[in-house]
């Protein structure tokens, strides 16, 4: 059931990044990872994962501004309305006493609540953030907060933190520390990166998938990954369900109108 949601703030995290907060009491019950359906009056409805679960009462979505709906939500202003659906999604499953998180661009904000949710169990994990550039490091003050020297940056351009990709980084810190967990989210060809290094040291990983998603509930097969649809039994897969879909991941997935592309970042 779509619900109508009041844009009650907004704050610019980077030149095309900007986090819109509202009130929705079924959205304030979500679990790290899971994302709504925004539907924005005039343009279409597109999926966003959660960015805040509930602070004060307020959540949030963090949008990247990439075609015409997210160009609209970019510039989106308090006292503007939306229609949200959902919570939906399986969410990340919150396991490992070290675990790695590796952050890639706008997926930083799905990963947000995950750390808050390891905090509260009193795991506090190290923490890759990685972006194009330093003005493209989404959430470095909360997370520099509550995550301290665990928090690590890369960047592409080197212009902050460690020169290169976060994937690089993560082999790296892979190599030399003890952790018992990776989980991470961002562009897909980052994420198989990551993907392949945790299945070559044994550990185990939860990725968060992005395909083209319509109904969100199971139903029309747009966004189907080998035996999976993203919309429902992700976004989150884990270590056998990455396995089983290695063929497609990083290489190909559905348009708008179900045609096979590439996956082209
Ligand atoms: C589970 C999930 C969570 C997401 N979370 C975020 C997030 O937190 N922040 C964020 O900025 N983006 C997120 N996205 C991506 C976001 O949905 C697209 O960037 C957005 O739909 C683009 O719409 P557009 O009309 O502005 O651009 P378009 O020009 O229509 O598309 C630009 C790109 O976005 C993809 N896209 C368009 N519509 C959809 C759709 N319905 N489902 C999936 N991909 C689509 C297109 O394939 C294309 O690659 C998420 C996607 C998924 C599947
Ligand atoms: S979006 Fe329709 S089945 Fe997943």
């Amino acid at each position: 059931m779509i619900r109508t949601v009041i844009v009650l703030d907004v704050h610019r995290e980077a030149i095309d990044i900007t986090t819109i907060y509202f009130k929705d009491e079924t959205v304030r019950t979500s679990k790290p990872g899971q994302y709504v359906m925004v539907w924005v009056p005039g343009e279409d409805e597109v999926p966003m994962s959660i960015s805040t679960i509930d602070k004060n009462g307020l959540s949030s979505i963090t949008v990247r501004n990439v075609g015409p709906t997210t160009e609209i939500l970019d510039s989106i202003q308090p006292g503007a309305k939306l229609g949200i659906r959902g919570p939906y999604g399986n969410g990340y499953m919150v396991e490992g006493k070290n675990p790695l998180i590796v952050a890639g661009g706008s997926g930083t904000a799905s990963l947000l609540p995950l750390v808050q949710a390891f905090l509260k169990k009193g795991v506090r994990p190290m923490f890759i953030l990685g972006g194009r550039s330093s003005d493209q490091l989404l959430f470095e003050d909360e997370l520099t907060e509550l995550l301290t020297e665990n928090l690590v940056i890369s960047t592409d351009d080197g212009s902050m933190g460690y020169n290169g990709y976060a994937s690089g980084y993560a082999a790296l810190l892979m190599a030399e520390n003890e952790f018992d967990y990776v989980y991470t989210c961002g562009p897909e060809l980052m994420m198989a990166k990551v993907f392949y290094e945790a299945e070559k040291k044994g550990l185990p990983i939860q990725a968060s998938l992005e395909r083209y998603i319509k109904c969100a509930v199971g139903l029309c097969g747009n966004c189907v990954v080998g035996p999976y649809r993203v919309c429902k039994d992700g976004p989150i897969f884990d270590t056998a369900m990455l396995t089983e879909v290695r063929e497609e991941l990083g290489v190909s997935r559905m348009d708008a109108s179900g045609m096979k592309i590439r996956v082209s970042h």
